[in-house]
């Protein structure tokens, strides 16, 4: 029998279970729908609370409310938990009930992040921790509770997500972009040990991804210092210059698709590997 996709019965990841840290909105959202449509049951672990050095509202228990509707309308099971990706107990403790609960764990998209502004002149002790902590600690933190099981499975998937801004710099970021740096690093590290397990993992690279990352009061006037308060249109052309094809951002279904394709079986003997999915921002800066 052919496999239908998006059917959400017999799709390419139908009996398969995908954990998304920051699943509450935004590209987590996006990945956890597309995989439930692909036929995988779904965890989401957010915050949904605010971090004081993050100058932009994170997600509400209403997101990862509506991400759980959304799965399950996609007639797939869905499990959430409110919890901090900076805990490691608390995301061992998620990852162990997931297993317990659906089975398996066989695809880990590490994708919750924060994005803070601060020159090496400004940044303190909190903006650079619970940036570190946050997009790259988080990351260590969700590889770790999946590595035994998927070890024992003898399959899965590992996808960390990095930045262009892991790839190269900018001024006034310079915590995020150690994070981003540090989370390619961390993902061809974790790639060696999981290799005897037949377990892949890669990190994929985004530019400006329409979310509410981008979309708030600090980048827009961090794009546009001379209008006091600058709008989407007048943003645009700014942002387009981060890449080469003249496109301000992409959509978030734009990374869902490189995360699909780094879970699909084609894939398979992919790992340790960068996806740049950044309207050509890359040509600038790798080999
Ligand atoms: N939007 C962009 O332009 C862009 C570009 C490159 C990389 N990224 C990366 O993509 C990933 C997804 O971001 P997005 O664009 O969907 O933004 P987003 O703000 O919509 O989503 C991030 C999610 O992570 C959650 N989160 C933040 N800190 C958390 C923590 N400590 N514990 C648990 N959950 C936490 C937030 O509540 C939110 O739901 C991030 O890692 C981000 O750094 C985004």
């Amino acid at each position: 029998m052919t496999d239908v996709v998006g059917t959400g019965s017999t799709g390419q990841f139908t009996g398969r279970v995908a954990v998304i840290t920051g699943g509450a909105r935004g590209q987590g959202r996006s990945h956890a729908v597309e995989l439930a449509r692909q036929g995988a049951d779904i965890a989401l672990v957010d915050r949904c609370a605010d971090l004081d050095t993050v100058s932009y509202p994170l997600a509400t228990a209403d997101d990862l409310a509506e991400t759980v509707r959304l799965v399950e309308a996609e007639g797939r099971r869905c499990m959430s938990a409110v919890a901090d990706v900076r805990d490691l107990d608390a995301m061992i403790g998620f990852v162990d009930g997931v297993v317990a609960a659906l089975g398996s764990v066989d695809i880990m998209i590490a994708n919750a992040g924060i994005s803070t502004l601060g020159s090496i002149f400004e940044l303190d002790a909190a903006g650079w921790s619970e940036t570190v902590d946050t997009n790259l600690t988080g990351v260590f933190n969700a590889l770790r509770a999946a590595a035994p099981h998927m070890r024992r499975q003898r399959r899965g998937r590992m996808i960390t997500i990095s930045s262009m801004m892991g790839r190269s710099a900018n001024p006034l970021i310079p915590a995020y972009c150690a994070a981003k740096w540090g989370v390619i690093g961390l993902t061809k590290s974790v790639a060696h040990d999981m290799a005897h397990s037949g377990v892949t993992v890669n990190a994929v690279a985004p530019g400006n991804i329409s979310t509410d990352m981008i979309h708030n009061d600090m980048l827009y006037r961090l794009m546009r210092p001379d209008l006091e308060h600058p709008t989407r249109d007048e943003v645009a052309a700014v942002m387009a210059t981060l890449h080469v094809q003249p496109v301000p951002w992409l959509e978030a279904e734009e990374i869902t698709a490189a995360v699909v394709f780094l879970c699909s079986e084609g894939a398979r003997h992919i790992t340790g590997s960068v996806i740049d999915v950044d309207a050509g921002a890359s040509a600038r800066f790798t080999a």
